[in-house]
């Protein structure tokens, strides 16, 4: 029997008494979407599904989108992404340092993706955790004047500048990524299409910038919201097992990886991603 477990107060929920390979029904889905949409995250554990179980299980959420010029791509099944540090044959068959710091995926494109779903396929035995963060819970916690300060502003996101954050492993941009990569601008309290409800835009230790405010008044006013949202009341950090899957609403969580010992232990995450990325900038491989 579908039981739902919250996780935390401020975040997330745990799916128990579910086979994700097995028929769902419609009321049991409903449910589940619904906590998702509610608490963000879900966590579904001791999960054994193939690739094609897992892009046919991320279609219950929205449609799955395919990262059209990775070279992260499962062969055989390009919608999974894979995040690893395996090699094969001297090559990576996965991005090996996604997301070390707090982020939301692809806020540097105009529209990004709905959500993920990440399934732990190798784990190793300490590291390589991944933090999550309500940033309606956030929201909702914050002083009524900030949230009146803070109503009508846009926060500005520069794909170039984040680069060296996201991902110090990979070179940086070239003369024609630079020039392909706009900055784009999004509401710093961002409405959930859904639920209606607001979720604080700040995410990531990047230099984001306030759009219409001077540098001295946009820096510290960044600062304090995202050290403010990744309080430990709003967050949870998932310690994988082998089989555990979490979906994030990508509309409301932030996340973070955490490191592990690349040379002495073996990672292999499949991540699907649920559409809403539909600007050019949307191709490419960065998780
Ligand atoms: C991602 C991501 C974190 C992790 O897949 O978008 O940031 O712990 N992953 O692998
Ligand atoms: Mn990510």
């Amino acid at each position: 029997m579908l039981e739902l477990v919250p996780i935390t107060e401020g975040i997330g929920t745990e799916v128990r008494g579910i086979d994700v390979t097995r028929p769902v029904s419609d009321v049991d889905l409903e449910r589940i979407y619904q906590a998702w949409i509610d608490t963000t995250i879900l966590v579904f554990r001791g999960q054994d599904m193939t690739p094609t179980q897992h892009v046919e299980f991320t279609r219950h959420f929205g449609e799955v989108f395919t990262y059209t010029r990775s070279q992260f791509n499962d062969d055989e099944h390009p919608e999974i992404l894979i995040l690893s540090n395996i090699t094969r044959d001297g090559k990576p068959i996965g991005s090996a340092y996604s997301g070390r710091v707090w982020h939301s995926d692809g806020a540097y494109l105009t529209d990004p993706p709905v959500g993920s779903m990440l399934y732990a396929r190798e784990v190793p035995p300490e590291g390589g955790d991944t933090w999550y963060g309500n940033m309606m819970a956030a929201y909702d916690a914050l002083p009524p004047a900030v949230q009146e300060r803070i109503a009508d502003l846009k926060v500005v996101i520069s794909r170039v500048q984040s680069r060296p954050y996201n991902y110090p492993d990979r070179p940086a941009p070239t003369e024609k990524e630079r020039a392909e990569w706009v900055d784009v601008t999004h509401p710093l309290v961002r409405v959930h299409e859904v639920s209606g409800r607001k979720a604080l835009y700040a995410g990531g230790n990047v230099p984001w910038r306030i759009e219409g405010l001077s540098e001295d008044e946009s820096a510290p006013l960044i600062t304090f919201l995202q050290e403010f949202s990744v309080q430990p009341r709003f967050t949870y950090c998932h310690r994988w097992s082998v089989g555990d899957i979490v979906l994030w609403d990508n509309r409301s969580a932030m996340h973070r990886a955490t490191y592990y010992d690349h040379v002495k232990h073996r990672r292999l995450m499949h991540r699907t991603t649920i559409s809403g990325v539909r600007s050019a900038a949307g191709t490419g491989s960065e998780a």
